[in-house]
């Protein structure tokens, strides 16, 4: 191995495990962690998921928005404490990053990045092709004459800017989509429509040539259950994977959403083992990039709705980090005080989700130990 490939490697998979006292919680106790470590100044809890995560050689982090670190102290200051890795939930997509077809505004990203960088976190790249969040002039201007220079300008400016500074980037994001009926199972999106099947080749080369240190991801979502429906977005996945790999396309690693509905107790099966071992086989990393368990279709009762989704996290994640080549485990915000959940699938009685691993008040749920103890089993990478 090369100095430049062990560089490579340290930036990509972390430094390893770090060091740090710390007292496991009873797994699943519904009583609030800061009962046992009061703090007089705000919640902050004392131990910490990546701590957790590091001790078997992986990263644990969430998604941020640059208002919530801005104007939340005690968040920021438990955002800081739990996190290895931190990803943009919204700054890096295009509605954010380009005001104009001319234009970028880099303002959020480049908080978001440097806050990464001064509390030694990685930083995650998302996303550089979807079909949504797209700006409000996209409609009007792309068309199937520009489609290609308006795709490779945005690639090569946004990834240019962080060069060097990004763990993995989400290049291409929710392709797949059997419901739009095609053969390829890919979905119809407007990248599809202008530039054909061969966008997501171009996405990727694009990407390794702008910024040659990231690792290089696609994204999906809603293929953890044992559904027919998840079985057949898996296989054309694999099939999309294969190709690429068999064309030298450089594509690195997978991206699990992970949106997981507490109620349904249908993950983490053989089918999905079984496309885990075959991404693996392709000598792709995987990541969970997304992660948080809905509790929309839950009961009421806290303590029972708390359980049920400490369950799904640790019957999830036990299963994923079984496989070795598993690099990273984010979850789709830190803190129950800021999550998108209730604005997709609000409850029916209105009541405030719990998704997290923090509560609204930045002390660990059940989730929390639920994961943590998911990270303390899991073997060494
Ligand atoms: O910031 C404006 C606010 O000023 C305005 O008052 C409000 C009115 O609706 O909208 C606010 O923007 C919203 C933004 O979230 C911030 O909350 C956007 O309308 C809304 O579209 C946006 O939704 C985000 C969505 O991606 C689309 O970008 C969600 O927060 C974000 O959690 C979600 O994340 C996606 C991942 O990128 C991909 N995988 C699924 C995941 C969940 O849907």
């Amino acid at each position: 191995m090369t100095n430049n490939e062990l560089t490579r490697r340290r930036f990509i998979y972390g430094a390893g495990a770090a060091a740090g006292s710390y007292a496991l919680l009873p797994l699943y106790s519904t009583k609030p962690f800061g009962d046992v470590h009061p703090s007089p100044s705000f919640p902050a809890p004392a131990d910490s998921l990546k701590d957790h995560a590091a001790r078997c050689g992986l990263l644990y982090g969430s998604s941020v928005q640059q208002r919530q670190l801005a104007s939340d102290q005690p968040f920021r200051a438990a955002f800081i404490s739990q996190c290895s890795i931190v990803v943009p939930e919204l700054e890096l997509k295009w509605a954010y990053l380009r005001p104009g077809p001319q234009t970028y505004n880099f303002s959020g990203a480049d908080y978001l990045c440097e806050f990464a960088q001064a509390n030694q976190m990685k930083f995650r790249g998302h996303t550089l092709v979807w079909h949504d969040a797209l700006p409000s002039w996209f409609a009007g201007y792309v068309n199937s004459g520009n489609a290609q220079t308006v795709l490779l300008d945005h690639i090569s400016t946004v990834m240019a800017r962080y060069a060097g500074k990004v763990h993995s980037w989400d290049v291409v994001n929710e392709a797949i989509s059997p419901a739009d009926k095609r053969s390829d199972g890919l979905r119809n999106t407007p990248w599809l429509r202008y530039l054909g099947p061969g966008y997501i080749e171009t996405a990727f080369r694009a990407a390794a040539q702008a910024d040659p240190d990231a690792l290089l991801v696609w994204n999906e979502n809603s293929i953890e259950e044992e559904s027919a429906k998840a079985e057949s977005k898996r296989g054309f996945f694999l099939q999309q994977l294969k190709y690429l790999r068999s064309r030298g396309v450089p594509i690195q690693g997978v991206g699990l959403e992970s949106h997981i509905n507490g109620n349904h107790t249908n993950i983490a099966g053989p089918g999905f083992k079984q496309f885990l071992g075959q991404v693996s086989d392709l000598g792709l990393k995987i990541l969970v990039t997304e992660m948080d368990v809905g509790d929309q279709d839950l009961p009421y009762d806290i303590g029972a709705r708390d359980q049920a989704v400490a369950d799904r996290y640790f019957q999830y994640l036990e299963c994923v980090l079984a496989q070795q080549n598993v690099l990273a485990v984010l979850t789709w915000g830190l803190s129950n005080k800021y999550t998108w959940l209730p604005y997709s699938f609000p409850r029916p009685d209105k009541a405030p989700m719990r998704p997290l691993p923090l509560d609204a008040n930045m002390k660990p749920t059940p989730a929390w130990s639920a994961i943590a103890r998911a990270f303390d089993d899991a073997p060494s990478r």
